[in-house]
């Protein structure tokens, strides 16, 4: 158990696999652990036994939070979860065809308004990139975007944003390993569930005024949600199903973009001369224009620049633990039946049998001839229960940062660099930090 409370698990987890290898075990309380080190052993049980490694631990907080696990992020792998799944990928699919890439580009123009008002003063923009990710979000599933100052986004946040850090707290998660805990009075467990409760009358009332209008926005995820609901290989998904969908888009899709846009200004304040190189690639996007997603293959830098942010700070490093739902084996090692896996995505990637210096900030590793490949990054896990937003993200992190860099050339205060370590909870985040926004020149669209 004393493992499990350091104060910044991922790296705790990972200097333990430098001591006992690639994959070790843990107990806490009743539950074994087996934590995954390494690209290799996180692929061979995600990937390659993905039907034995699908589970999700059986948890009472998590049913807790989580409808009784019907969302998609901890229900257990059932015939209901799988057409659950299918039902949002689908939504997704149909809405990223559709329209994220005129969504995505919006925000980013909205961004960078919202930073040329700041004058070139020192701000704290982590709160600017929770509302861009979480305007896509909320534009994708009701049509609906809001201002910073909204009391309705606020409102929503702070509620999502407790139930996170409150879930992965020791006080909460010591009930799932100690049983009779459960019976004594515990006040962190109380606040969690109030927040609940104002998360899901936020949530039912979203879903309620969205029904009632008459001319209800196209291509939204509710609305595909609402026709597919049926009974699908036997299994009735109702609207308990849309509600925590809308729950799992929200969290997944919030706090985790805004995080690698922090966490990639935080980087580049250390290495300018980074941040000068994509902007020069940026200019020769032709005709000066904002570069779009398909567009990708000419920024190298850019591309290169994104893949060492997710490597250095995989914004879930620790994924979501994984259940075995059958006895089997990963790398020859036994595994039986319940056992709880770890995949350490912040372990592989700091591997130093894989990537040279591993601790080191080198987008250039990622160029041509810089000898590491984008194929041993995991950093939304994968198999059965990949990241279902991994193509929402890609393009959000895609575009905003071009969008950012093309119109902003950013520098430290005086004060001192932003804090590099993180502050580890179940979204790995930069420690606070301010920085000043220049316009760039502007160029002709
Ligand atoms: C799950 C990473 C953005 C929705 C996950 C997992 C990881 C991850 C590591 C756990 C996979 C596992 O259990 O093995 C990331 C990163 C993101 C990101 C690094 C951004 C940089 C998003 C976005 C959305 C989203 C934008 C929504 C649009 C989800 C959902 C799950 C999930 C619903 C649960 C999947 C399941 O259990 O089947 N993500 N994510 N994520 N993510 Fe993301």
């Amino acid at each position: 158990m004393m493992e499990l409370t350091h104060d910044h698990l991922p790296i705790h987890l990972t200097q333990l696999a430098q001591r006992y290898g690639h994959i070790y075990q843990l107990k806490c309380g009743n539950t074994c652990m087996v934590v995954l080190n390494s690209t290799e052993v996180i692929r061979e049980a995600l990937v390659k036994k993905w039907s034995d490694f699908a589970g999700r631990p059986l948890s009472f907080t998590g049913d807790v939070v989580s409808g009784g696990g019907r969302s998609i992020s901890l229900g257990d792998y059932n015939d209901e979860w799988r057409a659950h799944r299918r039902l949002v990928h689908g939504a997704l699919l149909r809405c990223c065809h559709d329209s994220l890439h005129g969504v995505i580009e919006k925000q980013g123009m909205h961004l960078c308004k919202v930073l040329k008002a700041y004058q070139g003063s020192a701000v704290d923009l982590s709160d600017d990139f929770t509302v861009a990710a979480s305007n896509v979000i909320t534009t994708l599933t009701f049509g609906k975007e809001y201002d910073k100052s909204s009391s309705e986004l606020q409102e929503l946040h702070n509620c999502l944003n407790e139930i996170v850090a409150l879930w992965g707290s020791c006080w909460i998660s010591a009930l799932d390993s100690f049983p009779l805990l459960r019976k004594l009075p515990n006040p962190v467990f109380s606040h969690l569930m109030q927040e609940v409760t104002k998360r899901d009358n936020i949530i039912r009332k979203h879903l309620k005024d969205y029904k009632s209008q008459d001319n209800k926005p196209e291509s939204t995820i509710t609305g595909y949600f609402l026709q597919g609901l049926d009974t699908k290989n036997g299994v009735l998904l109702t609207d308990t199903h849309v509600h925590m969908a809308t729950v799992d888009l929200l969290i997944g899709g919030t706090e985790t973009t805004a995080a690698l846009l922090n966490w990639t200004i935080a980087f580049l304040l250390h290495r300018p001369e980074v941040q000068n190189q994509v902007y020069e690639e940026l200019c020769s996007v032709p005709e000066g224009h904002y570069p779009k997603y398909s567009e990708r293959h000419k920024l190298p830098v850019l591309s290169a620049l994104i893949n060492e942010v997710l490597r250095l700070r995989p914004v879930a490093p620790l994924a979501v633990p994984h259940r075995a739902v059958r006895d089997s084996s990963i790398a020859g090692y036994y595994i039986p039946k319940n056992t709880v896996i770890i995949p350490n995505l912040f372990g592989a990637h700091h591997d130093p049998s894989v990537w040279t210096e591993p601790d080191s900030f080198k987008p250039e590793r990622f160029l041509e001839g810089g000898g590491a490949s984008p194929r041993a990054l995991i950093p939304f896990g994968g198999g059965a229960r990949l990241c279902l937003g991994e193509s929402v993200a890609k393009m959000e992190l895609f575009l905003f940062t071009a969008y950012l860099l093309r119109d902003f050339h950013f520098f430290p205060t005086d004060a001192c660099l932003p804090d590099l370590r993180g502050v580890a909870s179940v979204v790995l985040k930069v420690k606070a930090y301010k920085v000043i926004a220049c316009p760039r020149p502007v160029h002709d669209n």
